[in-house]
């Protein structure tokens, strides 16, 4: 258990507003929970360590979570203006009554878009003066360079990914085990995930491996007839083995982030259902390796 794999997975949907960062945050968190163990003097001892990548220039995930940023920020991490040390920062807050000795952050700002435009740019410039040939992927040496390092030193990374389809998705695809896919579970948003899908099988096609693609239906509500619907139509299409178990429509999933300056669900509302939810989808990914 010690020597499990690295695995990189990525939260995507071109949607906003479906559950990606919720579902990062608490796939993050959840798997730091579960590479936790006693040791036998019954301290808690962890396994691994687990990175919560935020990719989206909004920068939710250091909020969500609580956790100060200073000044660490993936666009500089990717400009090569900061080292890795410099980008990562610990997401525990034990004086807030979190230990989260095994989870990190690389938090992101609105610096992100300048940043990538400064990467793309180089990397066209590299490639004019090398005449390499054309239709490379922009940013995946980059990336590729950067993720490399961080497979050594984290179990399992979290990728928060924005809702756009750029040079820097395809990238992060690229270099990702798996893409899950949160899907709010609305005609309209399972209509947009099935685009989604298609772009993911269409990049596997084109030679990237990503793969699984696990569905996660959110703001499921069990009594409403149109989201069972929408759930069975999923499973049909997606095959149930994709389908993850449904992520309930709860307050409390709003509410954690604001709890003491920033909880994940896990740490405000350990017994709701949504909590209950995420759980299976951690020991699902856990338990897949
Ligand atoms: N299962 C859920 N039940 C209730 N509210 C949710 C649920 N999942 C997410 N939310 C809320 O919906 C909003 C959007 O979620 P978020 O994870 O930020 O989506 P995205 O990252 O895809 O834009 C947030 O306010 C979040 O707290
Ligand atoms: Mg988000």
């Amino acid at each position: 258990m010690a020597n499990r794999d690295s695995k990189i997975f990525a939260i995507v949907n071109r949607k906003g507003g479906v559950g990606k960062s919720t579902t990062a945050i608490n796939l993050a968190h959840g798997l730091s929970r579960q590479l936790l163990r006693k040791d036998s003097d019954g301290e808690w001892e962890a396994d691994g360590h687990v990175l919560l990548i935020d990719f989206d220039p909004q920068g939710n995930c250091a909020m969500a979570l609580g956790v100060e940023r200073g000044d660490a920020d993936l666009g500089e991490l990717l400009t090569g203006r900061q080292t890795l040390a410099e980008a990562v920062v610990s997401a525990d807050r034990e004086d807030a009554g979190f230990p989260r000795g095994n989870l990190w952050l690389i938090p992101s700002s609105n610096s992100l878009a300048d940043a990538k435009q400064e990467v793309i740019l180089g990397n066209f410039m590299k490639m004019m003066t090398a005449r390499q040939s054309r239709g490379e992927i922009p940013l995946l040496d980059v990336l590729k360079d950067k993720l490399g390092a961080l497979r050594e030193r984290f179990t399992y990374i979290v990728i928060d990914c924005p809702p756009t389809l750029d040079a820097l998705s395809n990238a992060v695809y690229h270099l990702s085990d798996a893409a899950i896919v949160p899907v709010k579970v609305d005609y309209l948003s399972a209509a947009g995930a099935a685009q989604h899908v298609t772009d993911i099988r269409q990049a596997q096609t084109d030679g990237i491996e990503i793969n699984i693609d696990l569905i996660v239906p959110t703001f499921y509500v069990s009594r409403q007839v149109l989201d069972r619907q929408i759930l069975d139509a999923l499973k049909e299409t997606y095959g149930e083995g994709r389908v993850a178990e449904p992520i309930p429509k709860a307050q409390s999933v709003a509410e954690a982030p604001a709890y003491q300056g920033g909880a994940t669900l896990f740490e405000y509302a350990p017994d709701s259902p949504a909590t209950v939810a995420y759980q299976s989808l951690v020991e699902r990914v856990f338990n897949n390796g």
